[in-house]
């Protein structure tokens, strides 16, 4: 077991180029079922998810294998495996399988997801979406039972804007019988490539990226090849890294429309960003501005970016004010910012940031992907050493992380932990 140690104060200089969108990842493997013949995606993040995804996707018989920066997934040998224990487990995102293989098999037995703990995350709008279009839906033992006579095409209205409803709704009815429609659908870049992948393999879908979405079922699915969009979170993490410890820092392979909300909270913030067609060029601001920030549906200000852009705001002049309304208790990073001298404090669902302060080095803890990422931020400002462990949260979503910081002048480095280490990680 490994943990990040980073030296703070190092300004970061150079390019950074970023990989391929990891929440289109974990729903572009799983859509791969669904094809009769050999889907191939380019430009994968080289993430444990995908790698978890990929030995999925072999243990119910497909043949899966990387040439370059191609993953080749053979789906034709593919049976109904059921999955109600094991890797399933280790990521959310496994419930794709349950769409994809409804789709294909008419049938699935899918453990419940885990993933990070971001507080409740029910899937009912995924079940209300199975059941709509024909399948009997029972949860038995911790693991979900999905079996169709016959899928037809449905009206299904979300309850809830959720991303991955929405993509699961969408691998389920691409072979439903008739025309589905999904309203209130969610819009993130990532369904639309998503959608991009299954109209490659032969699919209607039109409205993808709105919130109306239309699906005319067809017979078969064939195999194609599907280049992956760049992953905007990542992109944001390494510009609110730029913001916060940067001299000059582009950050290559962005799609910028994509970062909108979280670009205008940066410029208000008093940071200059130069926007090219796939670039971006962060230089900081002399003097940070605090603002506030509220996380909404997409195309709102990202939940999955307001972790590292809380560890910005501790560097900011002002109090700036954090509320998540998607997951109302994705505050886990605060008590480890505060180790590191922040000061914030909780109320409700809103995180209140004072600044400026000066962290300081400490040994953290990332409870969940975005905490690491937010501690991370947090390290390169920091005076002194910090250490931080709970990486394989980190490593399920950033490809090289330790790798791109230092090529941009950080100093971070990973170590092995020693056992009296891990054991007082595992106790606490
Ligand atoms: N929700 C329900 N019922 C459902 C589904 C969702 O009440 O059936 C609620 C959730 O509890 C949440 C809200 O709806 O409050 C939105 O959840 P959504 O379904 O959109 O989230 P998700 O699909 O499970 C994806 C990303 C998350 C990201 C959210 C929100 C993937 C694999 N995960 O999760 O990414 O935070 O959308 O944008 O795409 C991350 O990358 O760190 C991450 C957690």
């Amino acid at each position: 077991m490994q943990k990040i140690l980073v030296e703070g104060g190092y300004p970061l200089n150079g390019k950074v180029r970023v990989s391929g969108a990891k929440n289109s990842a974990v729903a572009l493997l799983p859509a791969a079922i669904l094809a009769d013949s050999k889907v191939m995606i380019e430009g994968l993040p080289q993430i444990s998810d995908v790698d978890t995804l990929s030995d999925l996707l072999e243990e119910i018989g497909g043949t899966v294998s990387w040439k370059g920066q191609t993953l080749h997934i053979d789906p034709s040998q593919m049976t109904s495996m059921p999955l109600p224990n094991g890797k399933v487990k280790k990521l959310r995102a496994s419930y794709y399988f349950m769409g994809a293989m409804l789709g294909r098999f008419k049938q699935a037995v899918i453990g419940l997801p885990g993933g990070c703990h971001l507080g409740p995350r029910p899937i009912d709008q995924h079940i209300k979406g199975f059941e709509a279009l024909g399948a009997k839906v029972t949860n038995e033992q911790g693991a979900i039972y999905l079996r169709a006579d016959e899928l037809r095409g449905a009206r299904i209205y979300l309850d809830v804007v959720s991303v991955g409803a929405t993509i699961n709704i969408m691998l389920a009815a691409v072979k439903a019988k008739g025309k589905t429609i999904i309203e209130n659908a969610a819009r993130e870049p990532e369904i639309i490539d998503v959608a991009t992948l299954l109209t490659s393999m032969g699919a209607k879908i039109k409205g993808a990226g709105t919130d109306v979405i239309r699906i005319e079922g067809v017979d078969t699915l064939t195999g194609c090849m599907h280049t992956i969009i760049p992953d905007r979170i990542e992109a944001g993490t390494y510009t609110i890294l730029a913001a916060a410890q940067g001299e000059k820092v582009l950050i290559d392979n962005v799609i910028p429309q994509h970062l909108e909300p979280l670009l205008a909270k940066l410029r208000e913030m008093g940071v200059s960003i130069e926007e090219g067609d796939e670039q971006l060029l962060i230089q900081p601001a002399k003097r940070l501005k605090s603002v506030d920030i509220k996380t909404l549906v997409h195309p709102g200000f990202p939940t999955d970016l307001q972790q590292p852009f809380t560890s910005l705001l501790t560097r900011a002049h002002g109090t700036g004010i954090v509320t998540d309304t998607i997951y109302q208790a994705r505050f886990k990073h605060i008590d480890e910012l505060r180790r590191m001298n922040a000061q914030i404090k909780v109320e409700g669902g809103s995180a209140i940031v004072s600044g400026p302060v000066q962290l300081e080095g400490a040994k953290v803890k990332a409870s969940d992907l975005r905490a690491g990422a937010a501690l991370i931020v947090a390290g390169l400002m920091a005076d002194g050493v910090t250490e931080i462990t709970g990486l394989e949260h980190i490593d399920r979503g950033y490809e090289q992380i330790t790798e791109k910081l230092s090529n941009l002048g950080a100093k971070i480095w990973r170590e092995e932990m020693s056992e009296e280490e891990i054991e007082q990680f595992q106790n606490s």
